[in-house]
């Protein structure tokens, strides 16, 4: 339909074409990508999101800087001497928010939730650890319910060894979550943690990649590895981390061209999807985009204007020899992007701004046109425009159904809606990819069974129906861990795309049954709620929610 060549590909979100069929030489509008406002205002700016195994997203943002625009409910308030902003405050700083029906609700979060980082545990309560002021050692637990039951915020305000404060966390394969860094916190430490006197253990690689006062490697890149160890990249700098020995596996040659990537010059990164269809050896592969210069921040600061954002992504696949960077040039450049992994495995980018950085007041240019990369052709297309400015304290998760939800925004110290130049966001939007046009749906399978548990290493059946199966060779099953997202970065992200043994008719129309076999380790797939999605010539199913374990 189109030739995309080796350039960069403008969609508009209108496509025009010719179907001479259905009308003579009169162009058929078909929408290919689109943005929705689902809701105008939640009331709070989704400055952190995490999609919960019951299809709701829980959101907060941070209790120290005013009113929101939701009340906490019954009538409820909080009273914080050490508030910065206002020391009774009755309304909300997070809501649950139900995709299915597009409505949500507060939640009562007590202490600061600022800038900080979570996870969600195998049996899918989502934790989630430090912030600012009052809760910069806090964990925090939310277990989900239905809609219209009370479940809510459980706080233990002085669990954390240490003030977490921009750390970034990551599931284990054991079900514990490691808590890595945070501002002036050169260590990391465990959840749970083993007993009262538990200490934080040192990491000096994070002390080593600050620059000036905690710049730049603030909310470093963590990604689980196959063998069991952490990736984490800080700066400009990457290592194999063993937590278990403290001590580094091994260091990758710095990512070119001297840009940092981490907050507040923050790019953003993902893992590759880990693919056990090969009998060979799994391959691991990071991809870095973004961010902005060094001293980007403080040029912002000293009235030297705001730095164009880098317009770079390195890929760097850690299972080989001798791991080098390829670089690929993205057609916008961009700080503060999010990376989320498509169904299909591409990888979307979004949200952002074309120049300064993170932090307050400090970026221009908004960017309101996603990319998506392609990485087996290596190729990016610019997709349609977003109604509003996502910059600071924005926000994008993956939803079962394919779409991308995108909130927040929050440049500034207050809920400032007015006299600003780019307004706190309290609205929600999704994206829909260019693979949930109508168009595909003859192509598209629907996954029949659900709820499913899957087990290591153990055979399952999958049932799904497709109006026109193709073939085999163009069906894939993958499983998608949902993301924490906050400040550009997916905590927890991952995909596995399963090996399918068969495919059978199912003795229904159009309907057909797969053997897969389930991940082969808890360092490939940490246990827990995975989203489920089939992908047939490029188009994904709906996911529905596994349980590995
Ligand atoms: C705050 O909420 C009210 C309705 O509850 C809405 O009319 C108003 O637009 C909201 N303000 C912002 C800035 O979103
Ligand atoms: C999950 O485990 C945590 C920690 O043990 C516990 O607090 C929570 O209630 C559990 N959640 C569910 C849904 O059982
Ligand atoms: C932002 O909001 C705060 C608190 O309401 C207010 O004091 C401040 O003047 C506002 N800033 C602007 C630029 O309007
Ligand atoms: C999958 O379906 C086949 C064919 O009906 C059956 O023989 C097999 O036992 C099923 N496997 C599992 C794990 O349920």
């Amino acid at each position: 339909m189109i030739n995309y060549g080796k350039t960069f590909i403008i969609t508009t979100s209108v496509l025009c074409l010719s179907i001479a069929i259905l009308s003579e030489a009169q162009p058929y509008m078909m929408q290919l990508d689109r943005w929705e406002v689902l809701q105008p205002s939640i009331g709070i700016s989704a400055m952190h999101m995490q999609l919960l195994h019951n299809g709701m997203v829980i959101m907060f943002d941070r209790t120290d800087f005013g009113n929101s625009n939701i009340s906490l409910a019954g009538g409820m308030c909080r009273y914080d001497p050490s508030d910065t902003a206002v020391k009774f405050d009755c309304s909300a700083h997070s809501v649950l928010y139900d995709v299915a029906s597009n409505t949500y609700r507060p939640l009562k979060v007590q202490t600061d939730t600022w800038c900080s980082s979570g996870s969600v545990l195998p049996n899918g309560t989502l934790v989630q650890t430090g912030g600012y002021n009052d809760g910069d050692r806090a964990a925090r637990m939310f277990t989900p319910c239905g809609f219209s039951e009370t479940c809510d915020w459980i706080e233990f305000p002085q669990y954390l060894t240490q003030r977490r404060w921009y750390a970034t966390n990551q599931i284990l394969p054991d079900g514990r979550i490691i808590v890595v860094g945070g501002r002036r916190q050169f260590n990391f430490e465990i959840f749970p943690r083993a007993d009262y006197r538990s200490i934080e253990s040192r990491f000096e690689f994070l002390r080593e990649t600050t620059d000036g006062s905690n710049e730049n490697n603030l909310y470093p890149f963590l990604h689980l590895l196959p063998d069991g160890n952490l990736f984490v990249f800080a700066n400009t700098r990457s290592i194999v981390f063993d937590y278990k020995r403290n001590r580094i596996v091994r260091e990758f040659p710095e990512i070119p061209g001297g840009d940092p990537r981490n907050y507040p010059s923050s790019g953003s990164s993902i893992l590759l999807p880990l693919d056990e269809t090969n009998n060979v050896d799994l391959e691991a592969e990071i991809m870095v985009c973004g961010g902005a210069p060094k001293g980007a921040f403080s040029g912002v600061k000293n009235g030297r204007g705001f730095a164009r954002a880098t317009s770079t992504c390195g890929r760097l696949k850690l299972t080989g020899a001798n791991p080098s960077w390829e670089m690929e040039t993205m057609p916008l450049p961009r700080v503060m992007g999010d990376m989320l992994l498509l169904p299909t495995g591409d990888v979307i980018i979004v949200n952002g701004a074309g120049t300064g950085t993170a932090g307050w007041e400090n970026a221009r240019d908004p960017l309101t046109r996603p990319v998506i990369y392609y990485p087996f052709e290596r190729r990016f297309s610019v997709m349609s425009t977003a109604s509003r400015p996502r910059m600071y304290h924005s926000s994008a998760v993956l939803l079962a159904d394919g779409r991308i939800l995108v909130g927040g925004s929050n440049p500034h110290v207050y809920y400032n809606f007015t006299n600003v130049e780019y307004p706190t966001e309290l609205s929600l939007e999704a994206y829909s990819p260019p693979y949930l046009s109508f168009t595909s749906d003859s192509i598209r399978p629907k996954i029949l069974t659900s709820g499913k548990v899957v087990n290591y290493k153990t055979l399952f059946n999958l049932s799904f129906s497709i109006a026109q199966f193709l073939t085999i060779d163009l069906l894939s099953v993958r499983i998608v861990a949902p993301s924490f997202t906050t400040h550009s970065f997916a905590m927890n992200q991952r995909m596995v795309i399963l090996k399918l043994i068969s495919v059978a008719r199912d003795g229904l129309t159009n309907s057909y049954r797969i053997n897969v076999l389930g991940p082969s380790t808890a360092e490939i797939a940490p246990p827990g709620y995975y989203m489920m999605f089939l992908v047939h010539s490029g188009v994904p199913s709906s996911g529905t929610w596994v349980q590995i374990e």
